[in-house]
Formats: C-alpha cells, structure tokens, sequence
C-alpha cells in the first residue's frame, strides 16, 4: 500500500472523508489516492487534520515506499554482502533488478527519499579513484536517510603505513552498516568481509570484479529493452583489465543473454574462451547483429608492457564510430562505464547520440540500483539479526 493510500483510508476512512476534513476537492484527494504521492505543501494541514482524528503523523510519514519491504517483492532474499555476481543466484539478482526498478521510479519524483536505512551509517572506503561509483552509493545511501562518511584516503593513517586489515578493523569499531570498498587487489573486499561485522560491497577490486556495475548495466538494458533474455551483447575493448567485463559476462549469462567479446589478442584473455562467450578479434564480425555494444576504457594505467601500438592505431581497429556501428543492428545501443577516453575507444560522435547512447542513463540508473543495492543488504542484515 502505498502511504498516500494509507493515509487516506486509514486515517481519515477514505477518499470523501478526507475531502471533508481537509476541505480539499475530492478530486484533489483521489489524485493522491492513485499517484501514490501527496505534494509536500499538503504535509502540514494534513499532520494539523489527523490530530483530529487522534492519529500523531509527521513528515516521515510522507516518504514514498516507506512501507516497503523487500519482502514484498516476492523473495526472501538473504544475502549479506555483495561481494562478486556469482554469489547471488537467479532469484537474488531478480529482487535486485526489481528493487532497482522500484527505485528508478521513485527517484524521477520530485522527493525520492525514503528511510529504509534510518539511523544506519555506510562508509565509503576507495582506494582507487571514482566519480560514479562513489557518489552514487553516497547519494543512494542518503536517500534512504543513511549517514554517509567517505574516508579520505590521502589524508587518512593509510599513508602512515596502516594496512588494510588494520584500517578495516579501526572502521568496524565505529559500528558502520555497510562498507563500500573499492581496491587495486583483487579479493581485497572479500578478505575484508571475513574480518568485519558489517555488510561490505565490492565496488571494484583489481581485474576481478564490479558486481554493482554488471547490476546498473543489466538494469538499463531491461528498462531500454524491456527483457535481456535473448538479446546478443558485445562487450569490446581492453577485456584483459576489464572487471567491468568479467562481472557483466556472469550476470549477462545468468540472464539468458548472447554476450560476445571483441578485442585485439593482446586484450583478450586466454580463458575467455572458457566463460561461456564467443571471442572475435575483428569489429566487423563482432558486431553482426549485436543489440547493445558495451565499450571498455582502455587501461593503460593496468599496462607494464606496451599491448597496442598506439592509441590512433586502436582506435582505427577497435573504437566506435559511425562506420563501426553499422555493423550492428539498425535499432543498437551504446554504452561505455566511464570514465570515457574519447577517439581512443569511442567517438564523441556515437557518445553524446541521445538515439543510440544509454551512457548517461547508466549513470542514473546507477543511483537507483545502487538504492536497490543498499535497501537488500540493508533489510537482509536486520533478517539476520
Ligand atoms: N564505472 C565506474 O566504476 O566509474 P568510476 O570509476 O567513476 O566509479
């Protein structure tokens, strides 16, 4: 039920009862009766007519969903961390998605907040740089009214020579719900989740894994194409240090897609083979037919030896342009993680096409999984109690 609902009938018994008490249109009454929101305007007169009615409302009773349980969403989904795509099963990334989605919804309204992680506390802990992925978990967790803190690593006692271990177990003592971790070594976060109390997410470790990546990548092709099922879906560029890939190859599999890899043999590596996709060294037959090209970064920060050329000669072979995306199926779509590296592994041309490009919708769409995310782990851990 939604709150505008439960106001409504339960509070003051239906939609022409709180016409009355409100001296509102009945009309106006049952507009918020069906959208499922009452503008925040309305909030004051309305906590002012319940007290009439000996019911004790205040603002927070106005936060869309706030009612929600994840329960309602048809799974009892128990998962405490979100380590890797291959811990969670068919059924948990469904919950996921759907939470996902639920969020997409909520947070194109006006007031998106919610307070599903009220009084919970997420630390951001980057050891790597970021832009989307830090941010969104930061804005994702204050929407649902967590307390957020992001630990500055260059001003932090890291520098003074503390290790992981050491760090990790200092933060744990201050109680955090929720670790956010992101690091150069693969495994980091989850040797990390052995050793605290919290939930810990994996927002990136190595050329392992980016699990809540691969989650926002599958949420933006569901709402552009309204299924993944069936789609075929080249991943192209530097598979080698690509976390990105090994994460979207899994849940992309999982979800019925046909994945294909396109790179130089260079950025390819040996046991991609063994992952369940087809390998293509060549743009042109790659992209035969494909419904989405999902572009990597070249990662030259990841290279000691030098695995292409030159970046002009990577870009002639293996970078998305006009000419490249012909290639495809007429109706494709494009996406990239970011942060992009223009001319080197897409054109700016095919990036800012609203017609073709879902770059900045996955950055929206990574705030809503993200929500999605926070509010699974969030419930499952208060389960677990
Ligand atoms: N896609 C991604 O992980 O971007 P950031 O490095 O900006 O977080």
């Amino acid at each position: 039920m939604t709150y505008s609902k439960n106001i409504i009938d339960n509070i003051f018994g239906g939609i022409r009862p709180a016409s009355r008490a409100l001296d509102k249109a009945a009309t106006t009454i049952q507009g918020w009766y069906d959208s499922g929101t009452i503008p925040q305007k309305h909030w004051a007169g309305i906590i002012s007519a319940a007290k009439v009615f000996n019911h004790s409302l205040s603002s927070e009773d106005f936060f869309p969903q706030q009612t929600t349980k994840l329960g309602s969403f048809g799974y009892p989904f128990n998962k405490i961390h979100c380590l890797s795509i291959g811990d969670f099963n068919r059924p948990d990334i469904e919950t996921l998605l759907s939470l996902g989605e639920h969020y997409l919804d909520l947070n194109i309204q006006k007031n998106p907040n919610n307070r599903v992680l009220k009084g919970k506390t997420l630390i951001n802990l980057f050891f790597e740089n970021s832009t989307r992925t830090e941010k969104s978990f930061e804005l994702a967790a204050k929407r649902l009214g967590a307390d957020t803190i992001s630990m500055q690593i260059a001003s932090s006692s890291i520098k003074k020579g503390e290790t992981l271990m050491d760090t990790a177990a200092t933060l744990n003592a201050m109680n955090p719900d929720i670790l956010v971790v992101r690091h150069s070594a693969s495994g980091a976060p989850a040797l990390l989740a052995q050793k605290v109390s919290c939930s810990v997410i994996n927002a990136g470790d190595g050329m392992h894994e980016h699990p809540t990546q691969a989650l926002l990548d599958a949420l933006t092709i569901k709402s552009a194409f309204k299924k993944i099922s069936g789609l075929r879906i080249a991943i192209c560029g530097d598979i080698l240090h690509s976390r990105v890939a090994r994460s979207n190859v899994k849940l992309l599999n999982m979800l019925g897609a046909e994945v294909r890899l396109i790179g130089p043999k260079t950025l390819l590596p040996p046991e991609a083979k063994t992952w369940g996709v087809s390998v293509f060294n060549n743009m042109k037959e790659g992209l035969e037919d494909c419904d989405i090209v999902i572009m990597l970064r070249l990662q030259l920060e990841r290279m000691s030896d030098a695995l292409i050329p030159s970046k002009r000669e990577y870009f002639h072979f293996y970078g998305l342009d006009k000419e490249k995306i012909a290639y495809t199926k007429k109706k494709t779509f494009v996406m990239h993680p970011g942060p992009m590296n223009r001319g080197v592994e897409i054109s700016s041309e095919i990036a800012d096409d609203e017609q073709i490009s879902l770059i900045k919708k996955q950055v929206e769409t990574g705030v809503a999984m993200r929500m999605g995310i926070l509010h699974a782990l969030s419930e499952s851990q208060d389960n677990n109690k």
